[in-house]
């Protein structure tokens, strides 16, 4: 129990660290929040920073869900416990504790957890996303659609020898509909024609 306490903290405070804001501070002088859509999450850091940076943000932000996760398995954390530490990493990057407990929207460090425990649904989701924002250009329906698919995938498609579908589900539907309320902003904008197109830098 307290080993499980110890990778709850761990897992909120890796969650936590707000990447896209101290990279645009330390490297450019720009606070990302102040510009673009004000979001700290790699979309915005892309299209504040430039493209190096958004990458950088993507995958760093998706590590804060990988690594909590892979260390805890290593360390005999399994099963639902593993799956709430991912929900915990998730939680941290949209209620940073070095933010006023405000954040992201959840999407990449949300990649990195599932990169871990389903890889299976990632890798459609992946490819889903891909597909979406190319044809639309909107990078937040990408993210709303595949956050929709999020539990519906995990429902069908088989999992992991040490992951059991039914916390899956849970967390699954938690964080898909979570992330598709995080992004009522731009759903607004999507409908009204005024969101934010993605360009190739
Ligand atoms: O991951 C967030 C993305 O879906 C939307 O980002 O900056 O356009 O609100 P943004």
């Amino acid at each position: 129990m307290v080993n499980f306490i110890i990778f709850i903290i761990i897992a909120y405070l890796c969650g936590s660290i707000p990447t896209g804001i101290w990279l645009g501070k330390t490297c450019k002088g720009i606070d990302i929040r102040e510009h673009g859509s004000k979001n700290s999450g790699a979309t915005n850091a892309y299209r504040v920073l430039g493209a190096k940076y958004g990458i950088m943000v993507l995958i760093l932000d998706a590590l804060k869900g990988y690594i909590p996760l892979a260390i805890a398995h290593k360390f005999g954390i399994n099963g639902g416990e593993l799956v709430f530490l991912g929900l915990i990493a998730i939680l941290g990057h949209t209620f940073s504790l070095f933010l006023n407990f405000k954040g992201g929207k959840g999407v990449a460090t949300s990649l990195g957890v599932f990169l871990y425990l389903i890889p299976n649904v990632v890798g459609i989701l992946v490819i889903t996303f891909i597909i979406v924002v190319y044809i639309s250009k909107y990078i937040s329906l990408g993210s709303v659609i595949c956050s929709i698919l999020l539990p519906i995938l995990t429902a069908f498609l088989p999992m992991k020898d040490n992951v059991s579908r039914t916390p899956m589900l849970i967390i699954t539907t938690i964080v898909g509909i979570f992330v598709v309320y995080k992004h009522k902003s731009n759903i607004g904008r999507i409908v009204k024609g005024t969101e934010n197109k993605f360009k190739l830098k």
